[in-house]
């Protein structure tokens, strides 16, 4: 009990030495703010928030987060979910805006199609805030808040790597089969989870060790071609349809991985494995010492921390999470708020992400992969519960619960 409390404390004063550092950079100057819009912005003035969807559990998690961060800073907050509907959030921001929000945090449904809308809210005088998406191809974003892209690429392709044992040769006698998605094809997220991956991969599929059963991967794709394997808006069904048709490709060859972006991704992958291939069962993980067992199920990555990958790497059917600890940019969120309203210009020690249009100060997180045994820099899957990201008491539902047929 005791050790338990004084873990959670750690994790705690962990966070809070990296939201301390952002917040030593961000008050390092005195200047004037880098928007035109930002002197406008006063302690106790409205904040409009702008979510994607409430579909996903943890844009649940960021809109609750960024409304008690801000809240706790003398702001006022106003939240919408956009339904992962573009026009749906065109207009939350407009009447965000109309509301009175001196600034607007918007994570983005599409982060092109939402550029007249914050355009609209910047000739209005707010500041608008990009939060873990980038808005694209507008002038009018004056700050981005995100966790490390490429990071999430490279966390899952380590584990492929690593169960694999592709450095010691897996695959050389005959080819793993390894099934790839990417993120939605309208999120500039997606690419770069892509990328963190690919580029570690790619290697082993010009070595011979790994294949893509569909064709639609192989040794000469390139970090641009990911919207091949995108799905659309990270939709499960849409995910189970695309994995559908790689299970025909495999026909009953064996399965060794599938590198998934996103823990609702995963959930469809395995719901088409389950029903194409019922001899797989993730009672008998992948092993590359048997690696033509026909029966064994694939190491499967994810990201998110969703309690549907909990529950599915506490049963072996998930082998990793890219866990984001989203409660760090709410806090970053908050602190370039209060740095302006404190007529300071928020600074970042991150390089800026350019949009297309514009280099956007940027500020990135760090990410942690969550497995059910830690080893090495990975953590174990009660980290969830260590951060606040979900209960105890949903945290022990997780674990507890059957695994999901
Ligand atoms: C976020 C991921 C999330 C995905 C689906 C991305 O933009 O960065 O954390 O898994 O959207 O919601």
């Amino acid at each position: 009990m005791k050790l338990k409390k004084l873990a959670k404390v750690a994790v705690l004063a962990a966070a809070g030495l990296m939201v301390a550092s952002s917040l030593t950079a961000c008050s390092s100057s005195g200047d004037r703010g880098g928007s035109s819009s930002d002197s406008k912005l006063k302690k106790g003035d409205l904040i409009g928030i702008s979510m994607p969807t409430k579909a996903d559990q943890r844009w649940n998690v960021d809109g609750a987060n960024l409304v008690k961060e801000l809240k706790d800073a003398g702001f006022k907050t106003k939240l919408a979910y956009a339904n992962n509907s573009t026009s749906q959030q065109s207009t939350d921001i407009n009447n965000l805006v109309s509301a009175g929000a001196k600034a607007v945090v918007v994570a983005s449904v599409d982060g092109t199609a939402v550029g007249p809308a914050v355009k609209q809210a910047e000739d209005s005088g707010a500041t608008v805030i990009a939060y873990d998406r980038l808005i694209m191809n507008t002038e009018s974003v004056d700050y981005y808040v995100t966790f490390q892209l490429e990071r999430t690429g490279i966390l899952e392709a380590n584990t492929i790597i690593d169960k694999l044992d592709l450095k010691n040769g897996g695959g050389k006698t005959t080819p793993y089969n390894i099934a790839l998605f990417a993120g939605s094809d309208d999120d500039n997220n997606a690419p770069y989870f892509f990328k963190g991956a690919w580029d570690l991969l790619k290697p082993y599929f010009e070595s011979g060790q790994l294949v893509d059963p569909s064709g639609l991967v192989t040794k000469d794709t390139t970090n641009a071609d990911w919207k091949k394997i995108s799905v659309h808006a990270w939709d499960q069904n849409q995910a189970q349809k695309q994995m559908d048709a790689v299970m025909t490709k495999l026909g009953d060859q064996p399965l060794a991985a599938v590198l998934s972006p996103y823990d609702a991704i995963s959930l469809g992958v395995m719901k088409s494995i389950k029903s194409a291939r019922p001899d797989m069962t993730p009672s008998i993980a992948f092993d590359a010492k048997n690696p033509t067992n026909k029966s064994a199920w694939p190491v499967i990555t994810g990201q998110d921390g969703m309690d549907i990958a909990i529950t599915n790497i506490y049963y072996g059917a998930q082998a990793q999470t890219v866990f984001k600890d989203v409660s760090l940019l709410a806090k970053q969120t908050t602190s370039i708020l209060k740095d302006i309203a404190d007529g300071k210009s928020p600074k970042s020690t991150d390089d800026p992400m350019n949009n297309g249009n514009k280099d956007v100060p940027t500020w990135l997180m760090e990410s942690v992969e969550l497995v059910k045994n830690p080893t090495g820099e990975q953590k174990d899957l009660h980290f969830v519960a260590d951060t606040g990201f979900i209960t105890e008491e949903q945290y022990q539902k997780d674990i507890a619960a059957p695994i999901i047929e």
